[in-house]
């Protein structure tokens, strides 16, 4: 199934989302919440890194490697190691913003795990990591047979297709979870910052929906038979 626009061109609405949304993340970060440490006496601002990694790493960096493989004027063995590495970079920064959250919570003596988006990200995180090795076993390295890669390749999609909708919807339960927090602590909830933070995961939102869209539409005509051809 192909809408009938270029993956290319609705490949670029998604790009720029993306760099909008990084943007108004390391905004809020930096500027209304006081900047990103490792290691700090004010235990917010090792928080502070889980949203920049979360968004930026892993669901920006995420939806491009999709995307990779859909719009790039590449050699499909080229396409496939772009898409395989953006992937590993995706899932590792992904795990060192779920500790960040963790090491905030630990220094901060607060419970780990007692939140849906929590679990919800320990789910997506997971199933991110056997999706990415299964992927890597299958159409990389040692690589299947030419029938279980066939077999494979829908259900690669539609699980890659979940997986990553499914993380944009964790990432937005977090924006909730941390704005309900600061404006039961005293936010006002028609200020400036609570508007970023909205707006913020708004644009994920539409960064993920141009994400899906642009591998529903038209591929290169070099790559129109890729599915089969694999
Ligand atoms: C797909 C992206 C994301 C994943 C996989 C994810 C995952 C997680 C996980 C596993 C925890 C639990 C840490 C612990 O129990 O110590 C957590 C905590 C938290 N995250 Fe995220 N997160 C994501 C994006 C975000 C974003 C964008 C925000 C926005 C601010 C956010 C806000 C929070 C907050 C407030 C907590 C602490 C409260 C809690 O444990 O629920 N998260 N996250
Ligand atoms: C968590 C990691 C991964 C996710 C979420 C994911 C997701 C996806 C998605 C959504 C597509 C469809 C793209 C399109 O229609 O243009 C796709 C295609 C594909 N992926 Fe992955 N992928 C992951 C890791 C990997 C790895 C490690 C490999 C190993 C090389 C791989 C190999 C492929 C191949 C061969 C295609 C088919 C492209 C085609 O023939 O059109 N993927 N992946």
């Amino acid at each position: 199934m192909a809408i009938g626009v270029k993956a290319s061109h609705i490949s670029f609405v998604a790009h720029f989302l993306g760099i909008v949304g990084a943007i108004m993340v390391l905004i809020w970060c930096i500027s209304f919440r006081g900047g990103l440490a490792w290691e700090a006496t004010n235990k917010n601002l090792i928080f502070n890194l889980h949203p920049v990694l979360m968004l930026i790493g892993f669901i920006i960096i995420g939806g491009e490697a999709i995307m990779s493989y859909k719009c790039l004027p590449l050699k499909k063995p080229e396409k496939k190691l772009i898409h395989l590495v953006l992937h590993a970079i995706a899932l590792i920064l992904g795990i060192i913003g779920i500790y960040t959250a963790f090491k905030f919570h630990n220094e901060s003596n607060i419970a780990n795990l007692y939140s849906l988006h929590s679990w919800l990200g320990i789910g997506v995180i997971s199933l991110y990591g056997i999706q990415w090795l299964y992927g890597f076993v299958v159409f990389f390295y040692p690589g299947g047979t030419t029938a279980i890669r066939s077999e494979s390749l829908p259900w690669h999609v539609l699980f890659g297709i979940f997986v990553y909708v499914l993380a944009v919807a964790t990432a937005t339960l977090g924006y909730l979870e941390k704005l309900t927090f600061l404006e039961s602590s005293g936010l006002a909830k028609y200020g400036s910052e609570a508007f970023l933070v909205n707006f913020t995961a708004i644009v994920t939102i539409l960064y993920g929906t141009f994400v899906i869209v642009t591998i529903l539409s038209q591929a290169p005509p070099e790559d129109e038979y890729s599915y089969s051809a694999i």
